[in-house]
């Protein structure tokens, strides 16, 4: 119940196999969830620290909570507070946080690699939380896990991921988890949200999100990025949700049962509205339950058993 690598950086790193090991770890952390004591000791003495460049509600607390519920020591780093203000690098603060004992660094950075440059140069375990524009690995994993759970299985699953993709660091985990386990997906949203060449990944790239949203299994909404974008890539916000935003009339086009996904932070009434978000095809809440299961399950698969690492 160990993955190959001592990180957590990319969905394509993951074989099929770590990936149902990863769901059925997830399905003992969800039950000890369930029944109330939310207390393990299985990562006692463990350390694992939280540093997020980048803000996070969902994220940094299912990290913090599911470190706390196996029994290891969490913190969270305040990095507007931190040395790293003071000009202090990615790879010394990692180093200076491995040497206080840390045995798992959890990373959100607004660059895309800045995960991946620091678990080349540090011992412990590194988990990517988010690297700008790249991925984002667990949420992933969390996606998955409920597609899993309420639809049984990837094979010919049709996904819709629709939205702002170009900026979108789920879409892209997403899609290489989906993709290896057998999905069919399908990305779409304005052309100018639309990155060059996605479709080399073996998915469907369309601008018609009804189209995209006709017959899926699986409608995953994604946020509106304004804060990424460098320039305006849309008209304004109401003529984006008129085209583009997801209500119940599009999500009529799906197949029957469909889930409505979304990964948060969500701008209602933007790319989705109130009355699907809180929907009965809405497992947007559920995602968030799973996540802090598939927390704990990487945790422990990171750090039981491995050699190595600060004791
Ligand atoms: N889905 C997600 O990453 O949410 P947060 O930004 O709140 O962590």
């Amino acid at each position: 119940m160990s993955l190959r690598s001592k990180d957590l950086l990319s969905m394509r790193d993951l074989t099929e196999g770590e990936i149902l090991e990863i769901f059925s770890t997830t399905d003992e952390m969800k039950a000890v969830i369930e029944s109330g004591i939310k207390k393990m000791p299985s990562l006692a003495g463990k350390t694992v620290l939280n540093v997020f460049y980048e803000n996070s509600t969902r994220t940094r607390m299912s990290f913090e909570l599911a470190a706390k519920y196996l029994g290891a020591n969490a913190a969270n780093v305040p990095v507007s507070q931190s040395s790293v203000a003071k000009g202090e690098n990615l790879i010394d603060t990692g180093r200076n946080l491995e040497a206080m004992g840390t045995d798992v660094i959890v990373i959100r950075h607004a660059m895309s690699g800045a995960p991946h440059l620091l678990a080349k140069n540090v011992s412990c375990s590194v988990i990517n939380a988010g690297d700008g524009m790249n991925e984002h690995p667990t949420q992933a994993l969390l996606d998955m896990y409920t597609m899993k759970k309420k639809k049984g299985g990837f094979k010919g699953l049709k996904v819709a991921i629709v939205g702002d993709i170009l900026h979108s660091r789920v879409a892209r985990s997403n899609l290489w988890g989906l993709v290896a386990m057998g999905a069919d997906v399908t990305l779409a949203g304005p052309a100018t949200l639309l990155p060059r060449d996605i479709h080399k990944a073996g998915v469907r790239v369309i601008t018609d999100v009804r189209e995209a949203v006709r017959g899926a299994d699986v409608v995953m909404v994604l946020r509106i990025q304004l804060e990424r974008q460098k320039s305006a890539l849309f008209p304004s916000t109401s003529e984006y949700s008129e085209v583009f935003g997801v209500n119940n009339a599009m999500l009529a086009l799906a197949a029957p049962g469909a889930l409505l996904m979304h990964p948060g932070p969500v701008n209602r009434g933007v790319e989705l509205m109130s009355e699907a978000m809180d929907g009965d095809q809405s497992v947007i809440l559920e995602q968030v339950t799973n996540g802090t299961a598939v927390r704990m399950a990487l945790l422990t698969m990171l750090t039981c058993g491995r050699q190595g690492g600060n004791a």
